[in-house]
């Protein structure tokens, strides 16, 4: 294995290849002299190097990319032409036709592409997904997720393609289904000409909304995603350590039909029950994703979050990132 970019991401990614029995990381790869040498300190037994195509003569099966994202495209592509099957971080490209070529190259060379859909791999995700498949919740309403906190202010991106791959990728897995149009409110604050805060309105085919909220631009750290059900709802708060899942057994029974021609006549029968803590067992998303990746490698099967996953999310993410720029217009998304 090797890891290219060993920024704010790349020490966790190679902290957990380094330790993953399976894996037997190699060499790490970073332009810059400092993260060169903050790297050797930890693991001196490890080759380093400026230049990721140094990686190619060192005979690996693997490389995971943890570059900022405009050189996910370029980099991710010429390990794919070097045989080397890879993890890229998310977003997987900037534009879907660079998401596209890759799924091509990898399926053509029949090479294993991942994307860093890192919350696909989290335990209470998971859980939040059995309440949703097992019809607990009963029919869906909405989905509503926030992911929201005071920076960091990203160069090359705005928060839409910072922050919301998570959302999106979250949304999907959970929903099993692709949205068919998104509208997007932005805000540049701080910048004039980035934008820092974000409303995305996403539509699903059986009549599902989900709202999606990121900022660089909140007091409080949030981690949300709340689903509402007609007959429970359910709340993942990665923030809460003590119930990161919570499930409500909260909604409205048997609603009469709406009238409001007579004062008193509308009544409306609120129900709240229990709230059930799920016991969560706990493994860092990371390290699963980290350990997935190697099995897909070593017995040649497609990731959860593969390449055709990136490409969703991307598609999404440009849709949604062309209304904001049209003043939040509706984008057909199309598939
Ligand atoms: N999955 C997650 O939860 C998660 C969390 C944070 C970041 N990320 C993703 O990880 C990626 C990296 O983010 P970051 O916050 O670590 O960025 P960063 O800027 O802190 O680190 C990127 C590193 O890549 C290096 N780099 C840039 N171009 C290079 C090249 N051509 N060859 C070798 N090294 C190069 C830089 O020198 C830098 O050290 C991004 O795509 C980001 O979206 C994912």
């Amino acid at each position: 294995m090797g890891v290219i970019g060993y920024g704010y991401w790349g020490p966790n990614l190679v902290r957990n290849l380094y330790e993953i029995p399976s894996s037997d990381l190699i060499a790490v790869a970073d332009l810059k002299e400092e993260r060169i040498k903050r790297a050797q300190l930890k693991y001196p037994q490890i080759t380093l190097t400026k230049n990721y195509q140094d990686l190619f003569a060192m005979d690996l099966d693997a490389v995971v990319i943890s570059t900022p994202p405009k050189t996910h495209y370029p980099i991710a592509k010429e390990c794919l032409q070097n045989n080397l099957h890879v993890l890229v971080e998310k977003p997987m490209t900037l534009n879907g036709q660079h998401a596209e070529e890759l799924v091509e190259l990898a399926s053509k060379n029949n090479l294993r592409l991942m994307v860093g859909h890192t919350f696909e791999y989290n335990s209470a995700v998971h859980a939040l997904k059995k309440y949703i498949d097992s019809g607990e919740l009963g029919d869906i309403y909405y989905v509503h997720a926030a992911r929201l906190n005071l920076g960091l202010f990203q160069q090359d991106s705005n928060v839409l393609w910072d922050l919301a791959p998570h959302d999106i990728s979250i949304l999907l897995y959970l929903l099993d289904q692709v949205p068919t149009s998104v509208s997007t409110h932005g805000m540049s604050c701080v910048f004039d000409d980035n934008y820092d805060v974000a409303y995305m309105h996403l539509t699903f085919s059986n009549s599902i909304n989900a709202v999606i909220h990121v900022s660089w631009l909140d007091p409080s750290k949030v981690r949300k995603v709340t689903v509402v059900g007609s007959k429970k709802m359910a709340v993942y708060d990665d923030m809460d350590n003590e119930g990161k899942i919570k499930l409500f057994d909260k909604g409205v029974d048997g609603a009469p039909p709406y009238n409001t021609n007579g004062f008193g006549e509308f009544h409306v029968n609120y129900r709240s029950g229990d709230i059930i803590i799920p016991k969560i067992n706990y493994v860092e998303p990371l390290r699963a994703e980290c350990e997935h990746f190697m099995d897909c490698v070593e017995n040649q099967v497609e990731p959860e979050s593969c390449g055709h996953s990136g490409l969703r999310v991307i598609k999404v993410l440009e849709a949604a990132n062309q209304s904001m720029i049209n003043g939040a217009k509706k984008e057909v998304i199309q598939w």
